[in-house]
């Protein structure tokens, strides 16, 4: 069986094949890269109404097969920005009603961990999930991912994005903070905010941006905004680890790529006699063969959509999802 998904929840369009047993036969993206502002959603879904038809071209020709070697259709259903996750839903509809395909939508929270959990062979971790729009601690039990605990305002990406329109920094900005950071030298002074397992990034970045009006080193903001956030999260994450008694630790979400906050996770799960489980780059960041791998996982556990019938959701929570997969097909 070969799988096609199409990811499009915010700023990235994204095409992936994947074979049944994960084998990645294509994965091709477009992120649309606004000058100053943040991302206007219908900018962004005209972007990916543009790009799908020739990303989907060249999913097909890279993975060297046909369209009617396709055998299902996977989508973002959300959460995301409202018009780009229409648009996503119809490319996804429009080829399986053409093809006459099953059609299946998927959490794109969920996939950010499933085709980790399946590229880092590894069954039951405590799931740290790092992206733009979302920060979330999570564990599975009794088919639910439960979150354990979250950020009380903005997701860690957006922060560092936030943080980079600050230093007129294209988005994403959060491998060009990485690169600023590394040249940091000083701590600078600045609020810490975990509540219990959750975090708050927003008061920080109130402090950063009071800095650099006062005349702080831009490389010292970086290296303080990353110092003091990344310490945040493996502080949650080791009360999560030692709370659960799990050993394994899977990051996911395109904040995953960076090294400092990699660095920081190894350290503290090595403490624990643990281990930290991190995806390829192009895996971390959103993309369509994540989306494919857990179209994959819910279409053989609960069956396909109803085409005529396809929702999208803004707010569909990581909690929200029906897990049937996880303790029903014994070989994921
Ligand atoms: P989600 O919908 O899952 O919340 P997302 O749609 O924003 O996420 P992702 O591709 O998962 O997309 O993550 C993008 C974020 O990752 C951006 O905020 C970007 O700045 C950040 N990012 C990418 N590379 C790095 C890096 N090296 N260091 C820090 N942040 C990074
Ligand atoms: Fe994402």
């Amino acid at each position: 069986m070969n799988i096609m998904g199409i990811e499009g929840t915010a700023h990235t369009a994204s095409v992936g094949i994947v074979s049944e047993q994960c084998d990645i036969l294509a994965n091709v993206s477009d992120t649309i890269s606004p000058e100053s502002e943040g991302i206007h959603p219908r900018i962004a879904a005209n972007h990916h109404a543009e790009k799908f038809p020739e990303l989907i071209e060249n999913a097909i020709k890279n993975s060297s097969l046909k369209l009617s070697d396709i055998d299902l259709i996977a989508f973002s259903m959300g959460p995301g920005l409202g018009p780009c996750l229409r648009t996503t839903a119809t490319a996804a509809r429009t080829i399986a009603i053409f093809r006459d395909k099953p059609i299946v939508g998927v959490n794109h929270c969920v996939a950010h961990l499933e085709i980790g959990r399946k590229v880092c062979k590894v069954d039951d971790p405590i799931l740290l999930y790092v992206s733009g729009g979302n920060t979330q601690l999570i564990t599975y039990s009794e088919n639910r991912y439960r979150i354990l605990g979250e950020t009380l305002d903005i997701g860690i990406g957006n922060f560092l994005d936030k943080l980079g329109r600050l230093l007129n920094l294209k988005f994403p900005a959060g491998p060009k903070i990485e690169k600023l950071a590394a040249k940091g030298k000083n701590l600078l002074d600045a609020p810490y905010t975990v509540k219990g397992m959750d975090v708050a990034f927003s008061g920080l970045l109130t402090y950063l941006q009071h800095e650099l009006n006062n005349g702080a080193s831009i490389h010292d903001v970086c290296y303080t905004a990353q110092e003091i956030s990344f310490s945040m999260l493996t502080e949650i994450t080791e009360r999560a680890l030692t709370f659960t008694k799990k050993k394994d630790l899977l990051i996911g979400g395109g904040v995953a790529r960076n090294k400092r906050i990699i660095n920081m996770l190894e350290k503290m799960v090595n403490i624990h006699d643990g281990r930290l489980y991190v995806p390829p780059d192009e895996l971390c960041s959103d993309n369509g063969a994540m989306i494919a791998w857990t179209g994959y996982l819910v279409y053989s556990s609960s069956g396909p959509d109803d085409v005529n019938n396809i929702t999208v959701d803004q707010k569909y929570r990581t909690d929200m999802v029906n897990v049937t997969w996880r303790n029903s097909i014994t070989d994921h």
